[in-house]
């Protein structure tokens, strides 16, 4: 992990240089029917990927204190611009089709109150959940439309959503305890709040993830699924590092 941030931190300033794009010539026809049975759900998405990261920012910088020139500085303050393109991608997609933005849902509020709980592994431990379900659902939504402008939009989200889980997964990875215990505690911590969040999600968004055929089981499953590939890493996967290492916040060299 280490040494991969420069790795992460080429990765975002490439992708703030060259964003991926959706292309303006494609089909943009949502029928009255997609309309109706999209707009609050997508009103809720776009809501939560608007968030302006103060709370992430702040973390961040406690926790890099003893270190201004972190890459995670950098590297957060990119993750979280690229989140606000998201924001605005939808936004600019529901102006167009006349779907008013929201300032509040149950759900958006519930995830926005647990960020504000304990430093930067809690609040990453919340976003890569957020992220794992809003990769899942993104794919639901593409399936419920023939509008390809939607359809290439959520494939977009996706492609940045994945990315985000795994560069999330890989710093949890870094940061985790090696008290078997603790690390056991967290884990089923974990896992309840993906299995919370994921039933919420469903029950919320309901009318389109069943139209795309999910019931809250199969959702789940899927999440859950997501959730395994990336924060459970096969252990050939993981760097063998010491305990040593692992006590200190991270630096770019390794050092
Ligand atoms: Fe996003
Ligand atoms: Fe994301």
């Amino acid at each position: 992990m280490l040494q991969d941030l420069p790795v992460w931190l080429a990765h975002f300033r490439s992708q703030a240089a060259h964003p991926r794009q959706v292309p303006t010539t494609l089909d943009d026809t949502l029928t009255g029917r997609e309309r109706r049975l999209i707009a609050a759900s997508i009103a809720t998405f776009q809501l939560g990927e608007s968030s302006d990261g103060a709370q992430l920012r702040a973390a961040v910088r406690r926790h890099c204190a003893a270190q201004a020139e972190h890459p995670f500085v950098e590297i957060f303050a990119l993750f979280i611009a690229e989140e606000q393109r998201h924001a605005r991608l939808l936004g600019e997609f529901m102006q167009d089709h006349e779907i008013p933005e929201i300032r509040h849902a149950v759900t958006d509020r519930a995830f926005r109150r647990l960020r504000h709980c304990g430093g930067l592994e809690s609040r990453l431990r919340l976003l890569v959940t957020a992220e794992i379900i809003g990769i899942v659902y993104y794919r639901a939504l593409e399936v419920v439309t023939d509008c390809r402008r939607l359809q290439i939009l959520c494939r977009t989200l996706v492609a940045d959503e994945l990315v985000h889980v795994a560069f999330e997964s890989q710093v949890l990875l870094a940061l985790r305890t090696h008290r078997p215990g603790v690390a056991k505690l967290l884990s089923a911590g974990e896992q309840c709040l993906l299995t919370a969040a994921s039933l919420a999600v469903w029950l919320t968004h309901r009318r389109v993830l069943k139209s795309a055929g999910y019931g809250p089981l199969l959702f789940l499953r899927d999440c859950r699924s997501q959730y395994a590939f990336y924060r459970k890493w096969p252990p050939a996967l993981r760097q063998p590092r010491s305990r040593h290492q692992d006590a200190r916040p991270l630096s770019p060299h390794g050092s």
